[in-house]
């Protein structure tokens, strides 16, 4: 099976993307590093072990990052919950956290499955930039990359022109993205033109599994907020990444080019510059994924929470 290690934040949509992996027979989940993001990080790592907990998953939780690498971000708390899981109150996990940093394991698990590693990145990345700047070495390891992140055509999500994960930590996402010679890339875009009706997921997460109980819990309120917002389809951006990660063979177009992160713009800090006229001589650093199979990726939500 191939080792999959998943840095992340979790989040409502979060959850739903290791759920999908934790159920995949072709990978398995060799633990989840976890940063600061969406919520404070003893939110998000008290989520993933729960999480760990609720699927009956044995993946070790390592915390990492406390917040960005330079300035200070807004928490995306009016989205998933003031704690990271809709606010449900529910029992504090059993297991903890191992002792070892994020970033530390990253580059340990990396030379124990060196060239085998699929590594998916579902927050900020701060952790993988710790990870990165303790030893350039890292990416001759790694066999994929993959990253929710960006807005390739600068339809931000938490700004005009940035998406959360890169806006949160821009330094981070910099140092990532110039030491990957390629990463995979579910931006923000490609989760806008993935949705599903909120009644499909509803009936999804009415499946008679103690996982789907779960997800339906913690991810009402932010549906309701989504509902309002967005109208009627339902997005799950780390999900569409966890589809393209463990089924690449489900993208049915993706684009090379090289991309850069905007660090200073008053405007535009935090935002994915794509070079998409290649008019700069850069390499091409990122494969942007452009379209995956709808039928394929429903498909594969509705089968994480029924499983279990
Ligand atoms: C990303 O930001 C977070 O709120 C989500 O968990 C996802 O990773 C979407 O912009
Ligand atoms: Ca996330």
């Amino acid at each position: 099976r191939i080792p999959l290690l998943i840095d992340t934040d979790p989040g409502v949509d979060d959850a739903l993307a290791i759920l999908m992996a934790f159920d995949d027979p072709r990978h398995e989940v060799i633990g989840l590093t976890i940063a600061a993001g969406n919520v404070g990080l003893s939110h998000t790592v008290r989520n993933a072990l729960k999480l760990c907990e609720v699927a009956d998953h044995p993946a070790p939780v390592f915390a990492g990052a406390t917040g960005p690498l330079l300035h200070p971000s807004r928490d995306a708390g009016y989205v998933h919950g003031r704690d990271g899981f809709g606010e449900i109150g529910y029992d504090a996990p059993a297991r903890n956290a191992e002792t070892e940093h994020a970033a530390l394991a990253i580059l340990r698990l990396s030379h124990v499955h060196a060239g085998k590693l699929l590594l998916v990145c579902l927050g900020p990345l701060t952790n993988l930039a710790l990870a990165l700047r303790l030893d350039p070495t890292l990416p001759s390891r790694v066999a994929r990359l993959v990253v929710m992140g960006g807005a390739v055509t600068a339809h931000g999500n938490i700004t005009a022109a940035a998406e959360f994960n890169i806006a949160f930590d821009p330094e981070a996402a910099h140092i990532v993205f110039q030491s990957f010679e390629r990463t995979e890339l579910a931006d923000w875009e490609a989760v806008m033109a993935h949705g599903f009706p909120h009644a499909r997921f509803e009936r999804w997460v009415r499946a008679d599994a103690k996982r789907a109980r779960f997800y339906d819990a913690i991810s009402r309120r932010t549906r309701e907020w989504a509902e309002g917002r967005r109208g009627e389809l339902w997005h799950s951006a780390d999900a569409l990444a966890m589809a393209l990660a463990l089924h690449p063979g489900g993208a049915l177009e993706m684009a090379e080019r090289p991309m850069v992160v905007e660090l200073e713009g008053r405007h535009a800090r935090g935002a994915t510059i794509v070079d998409w006229r290649r008019e700069e001589g850069r390499p091409d650093n990122v494969a942007i994924l452009r379209r995956y199979d709808q039928a394929a990726f429903e498909a594969r939500l509705e089968a994480a929470l029924a499983a279990g």
